[in-house]
């Protein structure tokens, strides 16, 4: 598999992912965790890379973009977006011209991780293409108003141990929630 789409989500009881364009949800260690997790990379002169669309990098704050401190990139339609004054953000305008970048050989050697961080279309594209690799999911035990929604994970997939995900229900900023990996059963034999 030449590509790998790593699919990362925090979802409410209710499967909300997002609310006037925010996060539905104030909780601050369970976001600070999914940074972490995002950012480890075994090869450490490499870092991850996170794909999103423009409506979530809309949401997020200068300060904390690039998002996680990971090589972003945005999917938009626009002509418009300008990231330039932000390191290691790139635009573009079509799953195949990003694809294009990540095969690159030298751009390759930059990263390690491929992770697609929303919003809904974006992982419901990922998800049903060749590319889709695993799905993790940290499901909140709590109902949070929503008004954007994780969609419905495809079939394919079955529920696998990653030892990097801690076991069980967690319990942070006063949720229980648990850190789910789901991976493609359809993966290519070599
Ligand atoms: N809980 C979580 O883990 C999580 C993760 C991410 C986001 N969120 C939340 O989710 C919400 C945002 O998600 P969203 O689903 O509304 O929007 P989104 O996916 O962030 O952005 C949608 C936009 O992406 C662009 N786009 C998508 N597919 C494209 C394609 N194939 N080609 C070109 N452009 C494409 C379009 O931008 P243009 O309109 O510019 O063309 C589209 O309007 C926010 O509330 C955010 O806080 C939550």
């Amino acid at each position: 598999m030449v590509l790998q789409y790593n699919l990362i989500t925090t979802i409410t009881e209710n499967l909300g992912i997002g609310k006037d364009n925010e996060l539905p949800f104030d909780l601050p260690t369970i976001v600070e965790y999914c940074e972490t997790f995002c950012a480890q990379t075994k090869d450490k002169t490499k870092k991850n890379l996170m794909i999103f669309g423009r409506k979530t990098w809309d949401s997020l704050k200068d300060d904390e973009k690039p998002l996680f401190g990971l090589i972003n990139f945005v999917l938009t339609s626009r002509d418009d977006l300008d990231v330039s004054k932000y390191p290691d953000v790139y635009v573009f305008h079509s799953w195949k011209d990003m694809n294009d970048k990540l095969i690159n050989p030298e751009f390759k050697k930059k990263y390690e991780t491929i992770w697609i961080g929303g919003g809904t279309e974006l992982y419901d594209y990922a998800q049903k293409s060749e590319h889709f690799f695993r799905a993790y999911i940290m499901r909140l035990k709590k109902f949070y108003e929503s008004d954007v929604f994780f969609p419905k994970l495809v079939d394919n997939v079955r529920r696998i141990d990653d030892e990097r995900l801690p076991k069980g229900i967690q319990f942070h900023d006063g949720v229980e929630w648990e850190f789910e990996a789901w991976e493609n059963t359809n993966l290519p034999k070599n």
